[in-house]
Formats: C-alpha cells, sequence, structure tokens
C-alpha cells in the first residue's frame, strides 16, 4: 500500500511520542525514511533507534526560528531531502477561564501550535518548492472548528493551523506541494491521559458524547496522515480532515452513545 512512500524523507515534529510517534512509525512502516523531532534530545534518538538504521532523532523546540530552520537544514543535509513534514507538535491549555489565563501562557500555546507549525511548514516548502514535490501535513483539532470553553488560546490555535492549511494549500499545489491538516477528536496518547488523571477532562461524558462511543487511537490519526501523503490524495489539498468518530457530525440535544 502507498508503494510511493518508499524511500521519502518524512519529518514529524512531536514525533517522540502520541499521534507523532504512530505517524512516524507508520511512515517507516511504508519504507519511508523518517526524522523524528522533538523537545528531548535522547526520546527523540531513542525513537529513531527503534525504528532501525537510516531514521534521525533530533532536538528542536518548533517555536523557536533558528532551530527550526537549523533542524529542516540538518534533515536534508542528513537524509537528503525532506518530502514529507508532520507537524505534531503540541502542549494542552491550562483549562482556566478566559479571565484567569495568563498573556504568557496564551502566547506560548499560540507560539508552538500556530506559529510553529507555520515556521515549520515555512522551512520545509523552501526546499519543497524548489524540488516541486511536498506534502505538509498539520494537526488542528475539534477544538479548532467547535467551542469547547475554556480552551481559548489552545482553540484558537487550533483554527489558526486550519487556516493556515487552506492559505498554504492553495499558495503551493500549482507547484508540486499540498498542504492538509486532520482535526482529532479524542484519541488516546500520553496527552489526553494526563487531562484524565488530572481531572480535565472525563472519560465517560465524552464516551456519550462521541458517536463511536470511544477515544480514537494514534493509529487512526497515523492512518489519515499516510493517505493524505500518498498519490490517493493528489488533487487534495488545503483541507482540515475530522479523524473524530463523528464528534463534530453530531448535533442533537441527546446523548451521542449510550454509555454506562
Ligand atoms: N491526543 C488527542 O486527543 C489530540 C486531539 C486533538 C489534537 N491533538 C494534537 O495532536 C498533537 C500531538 O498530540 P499528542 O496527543 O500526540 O501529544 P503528546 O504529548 O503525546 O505528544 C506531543 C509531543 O510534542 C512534543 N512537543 C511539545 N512541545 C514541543 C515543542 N515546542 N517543540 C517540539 N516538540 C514539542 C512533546 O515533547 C511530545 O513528544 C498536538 O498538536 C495536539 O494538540 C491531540
Amino acid at each position: 500500500m502507498y508503494v510511493e512512500l518508499k524511500n521519502r524523507v518524512v519529518l514529524v515534529t512531536g514525533g517522540a511520542s502520541g499521534l507523532g510517534w504512530a505517524t512516524a512509525q507508520a511512515f517507516s512502516a511504508a519504507g519511508a525514511r523518517v526524522a523524528i523531532a522533538d523537545l528531548s534530545e535522547s526520546a527523540a534518538r531513542s525513537r529513531a533507534e527503534e525504528l532501525g538504521a537510516g531514521n534521525l532523532g533530533l532536538v528542536c523546540d518548533v517555536s523557536d526560528e533558528q532551530a527550526v530552520d537549523s533542524l529542516v537544514h540538518s534533515v536534508v543535509e542528513t537524509l537528503g531531502s525532506v518530502d514529507v513534514v508532520v507537524n505534531s507538535a503540541g502542549i494542552p491549555d491550562t483549562f482556566l477561564p478566559t479571565v484567569d489565563q495568563e498573556v504568557a501562557q496564551f502566547r506560548k500555546l499560540v507560539d508552538v501550535h500556530l506559529t510553529g507549525t507555520y515556521m515549520v511548514s515555512r522551512a520545509a516548502a523552501k526546499h519543497m518548492l524548489r524540488q516541486r514535490r511536498g506534502v505538509v501535513l498539520n494537526i488542528s483539532s475539534i477544538a479548532g472548528v467547535m467551542g469547547l470553553t475554556p480552551r481559548n488560546a489552545y482553540s484558537a490555535a487550533k483554527a489558526g493551523i486550519s487556516m493556515l492549511t487552506r492559505t498554504m494549500g492553495c499558495e503551493w499545489i500549482a507547484q508540486g506541494v499540498r498542504v492538509n491538516a486532520v482535526a482529532p477528536g479524542y484519541m488516546m496518547t500520553p496527552f489526553l491521559q494526563q487531562l484524565i488523571d488530572d481531572g480535565k477532562l472525563d472519560a465517560k461524558r465524552i464516551f456519550r458524547r462521541t458517536p463511536a462511543g470511544r477515544f480514537g487511537t494514534a493509529k487512526n490519526i497515523a492512518d489519515a496522515m499516510l493517505f493524505l501523503a500518498s498519490d490517493s490524495a493528489e488533487f487534495i489539498t488545503g483541507v482540515t480532515l475530522p479523524v473524530d468518530g463523528g464528534y463534530m457530525a453530531w448535533g442533537a440535544a441527546s446523548d451521542a452513545c449510550a454509555v454506562e
């Protein structure tokens, strides 16, 4: 499946955990060479080692412009190209009411999610546009489409990622570079588990609100990423694809799923 992904160079930010790690594994299984970038160099390296020889683990804070430019430079120098970028680095919001949210925290969320996605995409696109081939894959959220109070900074940043996906997707497609995003619902990863453990999310209420009646898996996102990166999606650009078990499709006042 997706034989065209063989030997492609795929850069995954936030690739040491959760959705990024599952996506890195899926691309590796499809025969791609993967560069994993994350805040912890040792975590990124050990994940790359798990994938085997020919893969790369690099430290990078996606909110640092210089670090991002040097990350993309290192990937191209070491692996010879960058054909696909997966922008998966992310942090949760504080869940504080909007009037209690610190401006510094708001800025940090926008810096990591929105500006980080922009800077990594920009740096990679300079190379992709020269080779007239490339795919940028972003991660929005149901929170970027619907109002999930009180996640104000996270939601605004994710909505921004969907719009950035549209603008870049339209700007670059004629030159062979496509840009798409997924909007995950609630997917079981360390990020989600921590929010549940901290009492910020209630698993049963989420199950009742989700037509599928359960959390999604990281593999559900990885599978969507493979499709969007493949030639099967060659005429698809600028979209945000929900991968949410029907969460955003549901609009009735009753529960979407009977859960005890
Ligand atoms: N899990 C979900 O239910 C869900 C739902 C919607 C959207 N998302 C989004 O998916 C993305 C991945 O989330 P996840 O659930 O895999 O979380 P995760 O915490 O398991 O993984 C996120 C990774 O990003 C890294 N990271 C954080 N800040 C970074 C930075 N500044 N620079 C580089 N790396 C950084 C972390 O170290 C971690 O390895 C995030 O953008 C998140 O907002 C997740």
